[in-house]
């Protein structure tokens, strides 16, 4: 068997980042690997709601094809101009900005939002955010095997009704024995 590839340099330098500041809510790159593999799939607007040290963007950027746009808000202004700094170069477009003004940008063909951000913010806004075909996808899940959903024993709701919104087709995907993904695509 072969080597994992090895990692896209945007993703380096944004891992480099995130080492040096010390920022430990980075996706893995398990997660990374399968965003850029969806990435690939789509046209139009790409968006992530919450930048941290630009490693979803630089995994979302590595995978999109070339004429996609990448968009990304960051509430921490330090944080946002960093990447900004990081990305001038990139064609990745980073704002300081709410998640919520990202609305204005769209509709996107994916949206990427990790699940403590999902659980803060209005369920109905993240779905206006895509339209038909669009696709989100939600990470930072704990793996569970029962239906409904645990978490820490207790019912995982928001898992729960990202996975039976019946606007959506969705799938819960391990990526590593410790995390799982949703990917859910509107009909
Ligand atoms: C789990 S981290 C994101 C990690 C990043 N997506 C990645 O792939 O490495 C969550 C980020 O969301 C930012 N954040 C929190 N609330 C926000 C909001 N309302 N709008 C935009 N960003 C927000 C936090 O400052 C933090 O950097």
């Amino acid at each position: 068997m072969s080597a994992p590839p090895e990692l896209p340099e945007l993703v380096i330098r944004a891992l480099r980042m995130s080492l040096h500041r010390g920022y430990v809510q980075a996706s893995r790159t398990e997660t990374g690997r399968l965003l850029a593999t969806l990435a690939a799939t789509r046209s139009g607007t790409i968006a992530e709601a919450g930048t941290g040290c630009g490693v979803g963007a630089a995994w979302l950027r590595s995978g999109a094809p070339k004429d996609t746009r990448v968009i990304t808000a960051e509430l921490d202004p330090e944080l946002a101009h960093c990447v900004m700094d990081m990305f001038s170069d990139d064609d990745i477009d980073v704002i300081h900005a709410d998640w919520a003004e990202l609305g204005q940008h769209g509709p996107f063909s994916l949206v990427f939002l990790d699940a403590g951000s999902a659980a803060k913010f209005p369920r109905e806004q993240i779905v206006d955010l895509v339209d038909t075909g669009g696709m989100i996808v939600l990470d930072d899940f704990t793996p569970c095997a029962s239906w409904p959903p645990l978490s820490a024993g207790r019912v995982d709701v928001l898992r729960q009704d990202w996975l039976a919104d019946e606007r959506f087709t969705s799938v819960d995907v391990m990526v590593a024995e410790d995390t799982s993904v949703i990917i859910a695509v509107r009909r």
